[in-house]
């Protein structure tokens, strides 16, 4: 029996192999395929997601060594799909094919917590294991600049 804490809520699952990859577990069991599958190898961020805040490659990271660590995935990062970076990538119109986009979103989210005004420097090399095959680089830049600046209005407000 493994248990999985995935957007707040506690998941018991049963007959699992421990080695089986966390995407997996997301896509197929849970049913949370916004998490995309790319390269399988740690190499292009596609399946990005949270692990206690951190961003971690869910395709290479084992069911069992997640222990009691809190996932949230891009279906858990704002109730209302309206999280500070989901905004701005609204506002930038950044995605192409879209493919690449929920784990830059949730590279980017990650970015911000811990680096709340990045520069363009901070920025590329927090976001230099998402790959995008459209090149849309300099939207994801630009919006990475929005989202932080409407982060730290939402925090002067509060
Ligand atoms: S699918 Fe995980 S890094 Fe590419
Ligand atoms: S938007 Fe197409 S791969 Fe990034």
């Amino acid at each position: 029996m493994i248990t999985l804490r995935v957007n707040g809520a506690l998941h018991e699952l049963d007959g699992l192999d421990e080695r089986t990859p966390l995407l997996w577990v997301l896509r197929d069991v849970l049913g949370l395929v916004g998490t995309k599958y790319g390269c399988g190898m740690s190499l292009c961020g596609a399946c990005t997601v949270h692990k206690n805040g951190e961003a971690i490659r869910s395709c290479v990271t084992p069911v069992a060594s997640v222990g009691d660590a809190e996932i949230t995935t891009i279906e858990g990062l704002s109730a209302a799909g309206d999280h500070p970076v989901q905004e701005a990538w609204r506002k930038h119109n950044v995605p192409q094919c879209g493919y690449c986009q929920v784990g830059q979103i949730m590279s980017a989210a990650a970015l911000l917590a811990r680096t709340p005004k990045p520069s363009d420097a901070q920025i590329d090399a927090g976001m230099a294991g998402n790959l995008c095959r459209c090149g849309t680089y300099t939207r994801i830049r630009a919006a990475i600049h929005t989202a932080a600046l409407a982060s730290g209005e939402q925090e002067g407000g509060r």
